[in-house]
């Protein structure tokens, strides 16, 4: 018998389910003595010992359907060590239940926090295969995850539709991208959507460039400015401070993001009137993009081959279109960020974006 345990961990995005499709449907097609614990809400399901064993049956029909049929959660890594409020350690329940199982193997699909997790789990004896999810493209050791692409189509269609009611009203627009510290997908959707500043966390921001940008485009006869602000997007000022100033300031902030700080900024400066869109969560909703679709489904075969063959310990990602095998121990606790001298940013920079430097 082979059992294996299933999670999927962190905010959820496109393709979970086509990627958990994508491992099943090679272990049911390889092997006809497998069972799949189908662990639900995450590292959560894991602790407390919340499962449902899944058939081949449950992983029909959701190739094209978005969120994740095991339901997720957040767990923080640096909260695992730390019992919880009825002194359970986490990390010894899991180890029980995953033993209690008799998993072979347990399948994770994560973004960071969950693959530092993961990999504790690796360091603590258990058999882990992981893939990597999140929209905001930043997991090290790949060079897309899936999710990220169906993102990118989602805030580019918002920027999009600011680009028509932006010409008829003349104002500046300021489009919210998510994107957690880095600013891949902000930097995708800003250039697909035609932006004219894009602001990113790896480039940090000089308010009268912003508005030197904005002025410039006024007097070449433009009527309107639109900006991709990433989430994350940090002025110069902000980023000569120490990790502990800056999250203090943070936690003052009387704005409820930067891209009202900036807008308040912007209309001081130029006397422009500013919008702002902030399409949130819908970046992470609906269904998958094509895209997404086919990697989801070869990361996911990659996995179970990976399974089938015993080699744990592995994260599944994709470097220049080949699937590959990366060790978990590589993959932890590092963070992909956009290189600010990469060719995508000078290309943007030649056709005429503002990073507002
Ligand atoms: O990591 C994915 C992500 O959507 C980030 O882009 C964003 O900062 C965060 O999750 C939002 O988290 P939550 O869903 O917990 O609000």
């Amino acid at each position: 018998m082979l059992r294996i345990g299933m999670l999927t961990s962190g905010g959820d995005c496109q393709a979970l389910n086509a990627a958990m499709r994508g491992v099943a449907k090679v272990l049911f097609e390889k092997r006809e003595d497998v069972e799949i614990y189908g662990i639900e809400d995450g590292y959560k399901g894991l602790i407390y010992g919340k499962y449902r064993l899944l058939t081949s049956r449950d992983f029909s029909g959701i190739l094209t359907i978005g969120g994740t049929i095991l339901g997720t959660s957040r767990q923080p890594f640096k909260l695992m060590r730390v019992p919880d409020d009825n002194g359970i350690d986490k990390v010894a329940a899991m180890k029980k239940n995953y033993k209690k199982w008799k998993l072979d193997c347990l399948v994770v699909l994560g973004g960071n926090g969950t693959h530092k997790t993961a990999n504790l789990l690796r360091e603590e004896g258990l058999n882990v295969v992981t893939l990597p999810k999140t929209i905001d493209n930043d997991i090290w050791g790949t060079d897309m995850t899936f999710g990220f692409q169906s993102a990118v189509d989602i805030a580019t269609n918002a920027i999009d539709c600011i680009h028509t009611t932006a010409a008829s009203h003349g104002r500046v627009f300021i489009v919210e991208v998510m994107g957690h510290k880095v600013g891949w997908l902000t930097l995708h959707a800003g250039i697909a959507g035609g932006a004219d500043i894009i602001l990113i966390p790896e480039i940090p921001y000089d308010i009268d460039k912003i508005a030197e940008a904005i002025s410039r485009r006024d007097k070449a006869g433009k009527r309107f400015t639109i900006l991709a602000v990433a989430e994350g997007a940090i002025s110069k000022e902000d980023a000569k401070l120490s990790k502990k100033e800056y999250k203090e300031k943070l936690k003052n902030r009387k704005h409820p993001s930067v891209s009202y700080e900036l807008a308040e900024q912007i209309l001081a400066k130029t006397g422009k009137e500013v919008r702002i869109t902030v399409p949130g969560h819908t970046q992470r909703g609906g269904a998958p993009c094509p895209y997404d679709r086919v990697l989801s489904t070869r990361l996911g075969s990659a996995a179970a081959e990976l399974i089938l063959d015993k080699k744990f310990g592995n994260m599944v990602g994709i470097v220049d279109g080949e699937i590959k095998a990366v060790p978990l121990e590589e993959v932890a606790g590092k963070l992909k960020k956009v290189d600010p001298d990469c060719s995508a940013i000078r290309e943007a920079k030649n056709v005429g974006i503002s990073f507002g430097e």
